[in-house]
């Protein structure tokens, strides 16, 4: 019985295992808001860019993103090497945003940074791994196409590490909404498209449980039953049918 719920489990997981986006890309401008005031006569400032990070107004841009992403449900990360130097005050504001992260978790993106520069109170700053901002799947717009899926207007909010290591901003501010492209055929966005719509990462999980539910009450349920039948034959074991 339980060989053939795991079997049954196997089944219901594999669509998952098919359907992988290994390279991806995204737009997004960073802090619209942040970007004004760099560019003002306040700070007098710009920014730049490295390796697999490009812009192209008003975005910072990647076509380099690489990695392993399940996509029904969404599971798995996408990296790229590469930077985002905001620079003003005649260096006195000199911030790297660099390596960036896209981890996908059924609903959730988490976008982790690496951060180097100084804060707005002049604390140096020079952290790795920073998870710098979460964001809502549920809240974007989610398109096949024939380059793949794309996952548009996902919006982002600093976390309170992502707020600590800039060193302006509160947590729970609310960045520019992040384009995520995850190149794949147009039958696994689809697919993607198909498992967020019944629930995102939450179905199999939910289906496994309760076939293990489902096996654990027929066991006992079968255990209650033969020791009902041992006590009304007097202790006789229960008959077991023969082959013919
Ligand atoms: C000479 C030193 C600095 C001066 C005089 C200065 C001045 C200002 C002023 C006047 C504003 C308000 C702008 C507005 O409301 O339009 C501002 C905002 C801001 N400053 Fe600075 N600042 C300095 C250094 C820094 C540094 C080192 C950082 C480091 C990241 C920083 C980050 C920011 C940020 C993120 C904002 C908010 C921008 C927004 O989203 O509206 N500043 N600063």
């Amino acid at each position: 019985m339980l060989s053939a719920l795991a079997l049954a489990a196997v089944v219901l997981a594999s669509p998952a295992a098919s359907c992988v986006a290994t390279e991806g890309g995204f737009d997004w401008g960073f802090k619209e808001s942040f970007r004004a005031y760099l560019s003002g006569s306040i700070a007098n400032g710009e920014w730049s860019t490295e390796g697999g990070i490009g812009y192209e107004t008003p975005v910072f841009t990647s076509e380099s993103l690489a990695g392993s992403v399940a996509l029904a449900p969404l599971d798995g990360e996408l990296a790229v090497g590469g930077a985002m130097r905001f620079t003003g005050h005649e260096g006195i504001l000199d911030t790297t945003v660099s390596n960036l992260r896209v981890a996908l978790d059924g609903q959730r993106l988490q976008l982790i940074v690496d951060v180097r520069g100084t804060t707005q109170e002049f604390v140096e700053v020079d952290t790795a791994d920073v998870l710098f901002a979460t964001g809502d799947l549920t809240a974007a717009e989610w398109t096949a196409g024939e380059d793949g899926l794309l996952i548009a207007g996902i919006p982002l909010t600093l976390t309170a590490e992502g707020a600590e290591a800039f060193g302006t901003y509160p947590e729970g501010e609310a960045l520019d909404p992040l384009d995520l492209r995850l190149a794949t055929t147009p039958a696994c966005a689809d697919e993607a498209i198909a498992a967020r719509a019944a629930g995102g990462g939450m179905l199999v999980p939910l289906l496994i449980v309760g076939l293990v539910v489902l096996a654990v009450a027929a066991s006992v349920l079968v255990h209650l039953r033969l020791r009902a039948a041992k006590r009304r034959g007097g202790g006789a074991e229960p008959e077991v049918p023969q082959p013919q």
